[in-house]
């Protein structure tokens, strides 16, 4: 099924599943020759771990990358990625009272109603263990953000918010809180929502400071617009804002734009993003979390037979996804980022090192052979209908206009159209002999 795969320059395959053996993922352009950050990524993958902290789930998982392929010696060697994490401490027992019987703002109604399945044991694939390959994937994109910092402030834990904030003080907390004189009050806080048998949601914003100017591109390829759907594609996340988001809606178009001097912009209510182009100025991206969906506190529901139901879900569940949820939030984040990065490198002409201008060769060599594969499948496609048509399989009148009609669009595109002439001969033949 689509949607296991990021696709981007960066891009990467996850599988896995909440309750099945392992989760990982498939990293394919990686450069060969660099050393691989497995240690920041374990170091990633334990803040994304639950933990001892009140409010986090008391499944207790090591979360230690085992690599199957394309790392030797600590060394990238250019053969796809392929890494997992066990899941060790899975307990399906306690979601088979729940079998069949659909969780009020999980996935399991929706995933039902889509596949006429779902795996009920702890969310399978849409479960939040899912974005341990995300934090991996980020991970692998440090390289790319010398001299960048990403700087995180929770802004909102249910109903608790920073009277004062400092994102020195955030940094040092788990929970990313940026008032000292409030800290101490947030695990008796989720303590009391847990013993209720309930959840609470929050606000995350993330500031990426010192991203140089022109990343991003005009129309389908914003900065902000990728980003959102990276933000968006994490479970839980139901909202975002880019700088001053939804406030600007209520300003005065003096108040709102950000005036310039020659030293620079005067203030940042774009969050450092204009017509989809970064500009320089912090990026700034809130992300508002929903309280996480399975509580204990009993709630109406229905089963797969359309059964009115009373549901308590008493398994091992997050209180808040603060912070859990922050590193996933920073690797999508990177990863939205990575791609406009080398695409504005692409535009200023800057020089590229060999290995990198061989890389997008053969990414580009590899998506002629996948549009070649695709071509053949559809020929047979073809052959098939005109064989139970009883139709002749060689129409060589369209072949010649096929032909002439691509010579055509080369000499436009500036392609000598004699080339095109032999390859298209070669492809059109081979297609045919396709089984
Ligand atoms: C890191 C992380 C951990 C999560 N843990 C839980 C959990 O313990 N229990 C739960 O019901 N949902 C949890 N979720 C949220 C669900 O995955 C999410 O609500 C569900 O997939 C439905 O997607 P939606 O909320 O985006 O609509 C978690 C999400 C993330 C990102």
């Amino acid at each position: 099924m689509r949607g296991n795969t990021y696709s981007s320059l960066y891009g990467f395959t996850a599988f896995g599943e909440s309750h099945g053996s392992a989760m990982g993922v498939v990293i394919e352009d990686i450069k060969p020759g660099v050393a691989f950050p497995i240690d920041a990524i374990n170091e990633a993958l334990l803040k994304r771990r639950p933990s001892s902290l009140p409010g986090s789930t008391t499944r207790k998982e090591d979360d230690n990358v085992q690599i199957i392929s394309g790392v030797l010696d600590g060394i990238t060697t250019g053969m796809p990625i392929c890494l997992f994490v066990w899941n060790k401490d899975a307990n399906s027992n306690t979601y088979k009272s729940l079998k069949d019987i659909f969780r009020p703002g999980h996935g399991d109604f929706s995933i039902f109603s889509k596949f006429k399945i779902y795996d009920w044991r702890g969310g399978g694939r849409v479960s939040g263990r899912e974005t341990i390959a995300r934090v991996i994937a980020g991970e692998t994109l440090n390289h790319l953000f010398e001299g960048v910092e990403f700087i995180t402030e929770t802004l909102l834990i249910g109903t608790m918010t920073p009277k004062y904030r400092d994102s020195l003080f955030a940094k040092e907390n788990p929970y990313f809180w940026p008032d000292p004189s409030t800290l101490k009050k947030i695990p008796e806080y989720l303590e009391s929502v847990k013993t209720e048998g309930d959840s609470v949601g929050g606000v995350i914003q993330l500031t990426v400071r010192n991203l140089p100017a022109g990343w991003g591109d005009p129309v389908f390829e914003k900065l902000d617009a990728n980003i959102a759907k990276a933000m968006l594609s994490v479970g839980g996340v139901k909202g975002i804002e880019i700088g001053d988001g939804f406030t600007l809606s209520a300003m005065k178009g003096s108040d709102s734009n950000d005036s310039m001097d020659s030293n620079g912009f005067e203030t940042n209510h774009s969050g450092g993003i204009q017509a989809g182009i970064s500009n320089g100025e912090d990026i700034i991206v809130r992300v508002a979390i929903k309280p996480v969906p399975s509580i204990a506190k009993p709630q109406n529901t229905i089963d797969i037979h359309n059964n009115e139901q009373t549901i308590e879900v008493n398994g091992r569940h997050d209180v808040c996804l603060i912070p859990r949820v922050i590193p996933v939030l920073i690797s999508m984040l990177k990863l939205a980022l990575a791609d406009a990065g080398a695409y504005q490198q692409l535009i200023r002409n800057e020089k590229r090192d060999i290995e990198s201008l061989r890389e997008s060769l053969d990414k580009i060599d590899e998506d002629l052979l996948l549009l070649i594969i695709r071509r053949f499948n559809l020929v047979k496609e073809v052959i098939e209908y005109k064989n139970d048509s009883k139709i002749p399989i060689t129409d060589k009148a369209r072949e010649d206009s096929l032909i002439d009609s691509l010579r055509e669009k080369a000499t436009l595109l500036g392609l000598p159209p004699e080339i095109i002439e032999p390859i298209w001969q070669l492809i059109i033949a081979e297609g045919k002999k396709q089984k």
